[in-house]
């Protein structure tokens, strides 16, 4: 088997590529425009997705091909331009891939619980993969229905993962909630401040749902090469379910902060400016010379924290399909932050 692993510097196909490079069974060509910093034994190509003369030739004499797995994302601010270039970069991987390999068999795309309108407001819960979508535009719509149409009558198939709050480590991604939440309570403690929970009270309740990278990984491997996966979307989470008032106790002491009172602030305004302070942190501690901006994802943060409704996912078509794996939410999280702290990304 010989895999593409788009975005493969991306807190989603970082992990995919170090899964698959450590089950030594495929062959792998990552795809990102930024080497991967995963050792191992694979080969990566610098591809500009957006441009398909750069993915033709890139991939040309690229034969053997057997699966695609799609996790490249580019966040856009103009909401035509964000679901145009997504849906661009899908379709010229994917014609690039199916014009050299005969080999092709299957095509795996991630998509994400907005899937269901979980960033548009309060939703249908827990939200099952048959559901209706939600009005108005979604990039994963567009990717989704162009796959559709485009498999028909071939020889290979799709499927689609839809992961939330995926956690793990990545540099420069915009979305990456473990991260902001370890230079949060970082930042809290070395500048004296209370690490209050930064949303409204009723996020502070809310039921929410978190997705380690690791399982992802395992969950996307699962469904690319099991046959009655073929053509379907599956839901995938850590397969539990936290609330921030539960959880938080726990990361402050973690930080050795004092958990302090919730309290409605945009992360983003408090913290945006903040570049000196993490340098300053970065030499009293010899951390990791990474750059704030690529580290402190503040407005995810600030719209994880934003919602006043639960976010759940229904799992169990997975589960009923094969897939069983499962990860306790809180446990992860605090193992991801001490593993930040083990490879100086934070003291
Ligand atoms: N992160 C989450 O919490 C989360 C939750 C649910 C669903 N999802 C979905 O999962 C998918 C992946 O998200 P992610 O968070 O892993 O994204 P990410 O960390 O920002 O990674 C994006 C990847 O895409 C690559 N990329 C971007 N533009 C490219 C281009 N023009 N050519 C080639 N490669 C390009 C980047 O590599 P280079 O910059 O090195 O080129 C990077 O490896 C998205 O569809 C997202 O909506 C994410």
């Amino acid at each position: 088997m010989k895999a593409v692993v788009t975005g493969a510097t991306g807190v989603v196909g970082r992990y995919l590529l170090q899964h698959l490079v450590e089950r030594g069974d495929w062959d792998i060509l990552a795809l990102s425009r930024r080497k991967p910093d995963i050792g191992g034994r694979y080969e990566h190509l610098a591809v500009d997705l957006l441009d398909p003369a750069d993915c033709r030739q890139k991939l040309a004499g690229h034969r053997d091909v057997t699966h695609v797995f799609y996790t490249a994302f580019l966040q856009d601010p103009d909401p035509a331009r964000h679901v145009r270039r997504n849906t661009a970069m899908l379709v010229n991987l994917v014609e690039a891939v199916e014009a050299v390999s005969p080999a092709l068999v299957h095509v795996n795309l991630v998509e994400g619980t907005k899937w269901y309108g979980s960033h548009l407001g309060s939703f249908r819960t827990p939200a099952k993969e048959e559901h209706p979508r939600h009005g108005g535009t979604n990039f994963y719509f567009d990717q989704q229905d162009w796959l559709e149409a485009r498999q028909r009558g071939k020889a290979w198939t799709w499927s689609a993962v839809r992961p939330h709050a995926v956690c793990g480590f990545s540099v420069g991604s915009p979305m990456n909630l473990a991260l902001a939440l370890a230079v949060y309570g970082t930042l809290c403690r070395e500048l004296g401040e209370s690490f209050s929970h930064p949303g409204p009270a009723a996020n502070f309740h809310c039921l929410y749902q978190l997705t380690d990278s690791t399982l992802l990984a395992n969950a996307m491997v699962w469904m690319a090469t099991e046959p009655r996966c073929a053509n379907q979307a599956f839901n995938v989470t850590n397969g539990d379910l936290i609330r921030w008032e539960n959880l938080w106790p726990r990361l402050a002491r973690f930080f050795g902060v004092e958990s302090g009172p919730q309290r409605q602030f945009s992360l983003k305004s408090r913290f945006g400016d903040q570049g000196n302070a993490w340098r300053e942190i970065v030499k009293k501690h010899g951390l990791q010379a990474l750059r704030y901006e690529d580290i402190a994802g503040w407005g995810f943060a600030d719209f994880v924290f934003g919602s006043t409704w639960d976010i759940v996912s229904d799992t169990g078509k997975a589960r009923r399909f094969g897939f069983c794996e499962a990860v306790d939410s809180e446990e992860m999280l605090l193992a991801l932050l001490d593993g930040f702290r083990r490879q100086r990304v934070i003291p």
